[in-house]
């Protein structure tokens, strides 16, 4: 098959993934209750601005590419979405990054205030393990092991792991130790990246072997993942973004782009992307859709 008729198929199936997840997620109602419909419809603002699905879609491809119907996943995909949604309205309170915009529209508490934002984040959290263990397929060990991998990645030992080492690095800019760095990107964005592909694997049923390349590929996906948001937010503008250029320069964050320069952490991302490349030579399957996503990624520009 040449390579253009399968670059043609992975981008009808990615359009595919992305329209029956949109389809999910705009369908989920988290209440019945009008006292609470303050709460759920600043969730659903948040999490219906539209953002770029990267998780979900990354989740249902790589389980269409261990052999699984993609939309069986559906229920951990949302779930995998609602925590990044909460880790960004989180994020981009005054206590932490201070942001004012988000998916190109005012972020969470400019719009509810603070409390509201807070509290939605917090209620992402436990409607994604209502998601995962009421409605997702599978056998008990395969919903439990979905559960551990969200559980783990997003823990200490993950995604807010990375946020307080972020915190703690704020100011710091250039000066920061690069193992320290490394890990920040790892723990913040990437592990999230990494579970995403992970509980795709493991809903389709996939082996040892199959699971632990997918774990490196999505592992180094997600590293340079955070390093083009770096050097995005040194180089693109507000209205491409749809949130704030800039910020990481004037908070003295710890970035590739402080440590390496502009070419430098372009130049990383090369060398991580190809990593990723690398890793997909050990999956079998078709694996043209998670090797466009890698360019994706790199190349992105929002
Ligand atoms: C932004 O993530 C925050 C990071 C972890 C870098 P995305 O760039 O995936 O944000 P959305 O979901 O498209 O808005
Ligand atoms: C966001 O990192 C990471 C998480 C939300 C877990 P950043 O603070 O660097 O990302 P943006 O630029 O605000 O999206
Ligand atoms: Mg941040
Ligand atoms: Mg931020």
């Amino acid at each position: 098959m040449g390579r253009r008729v399968s670059q043609t198929r992975s981008a009808i199936r990615w359009e595919q993934h992305r329209r029956a997840f949109e389809k999910y997620l705009g369908g989920l109602r988290f209440t019945e209750e009008p006292r609470l419909e303050g709460l759920e419809k600043a969730m659903r603002y948040s999490m219906l601005a539209g953002g770029k699905r990267v998780r979900p879609t990354l989740c249902m491809e790589v389980a269409w590419v261990c052999g699984a119907e993609p939309v069986r996943v559906l229920p951990s995909a949302a779930a995998i979405e609602l925590i990044h949604t909460y880790s960004l309205i989180h994020d981009d309170l005054p206590a932490m990054d201070d942001d004012d915009f988000r998916r190109g529209r005012p972020t969470a508490h400019k719009e509810f205030g603070e409390a509201t934002a807070i509290l939605a984040g917090d209620a992402f959290f436990g409607e994604a393990l209502t998601l995962i263990t009421v409605h997702q397929e599978g056998s008990c060990e395969q919903v439990l092991e979905v559960v551990r991998e969200l559980a783990d990645s997003t823990g200490v030992n993950g995604m807010v792991g990375g946020q307080i080492m972020d915190m703690d690095q704020t100011g710091v800019g250039a000066e920061v130790d690069l193992e320290t760095l490394y890990m920040i990107h790892k723990y913040k964005t990437g592990a999230l990246i990494k579970s995403s592909a992970r509980i795709g694997a493991i809903l389709a049923g996939a082996g040892e072997d199959e699971q632990a390349a997918v774990s490196e590929y999505a592992s180094e996906l997600g590293l340079c993942f955070q390093i083009v948001d770096d050097v995005l937010n040194a180089t693109s503008t507000r209205d491409t973004l749809g949130k704030s250029a800039g910020s990481d320069a004037e908070q003295g964050k710890a970035t590739f782009v402080g440590a390496y320069g502009l070419e430098g952490a372009r130049r990383e991302a090369d060398k991580v992307l190809e990593r990723a490349l690398a890793a997909l030579g050990r999956l079998d399957g078709d694996t043209s859709g998670l090797r466009d996503l890698a360019f994706f990624v790199r190349n992105r520009e929002s």
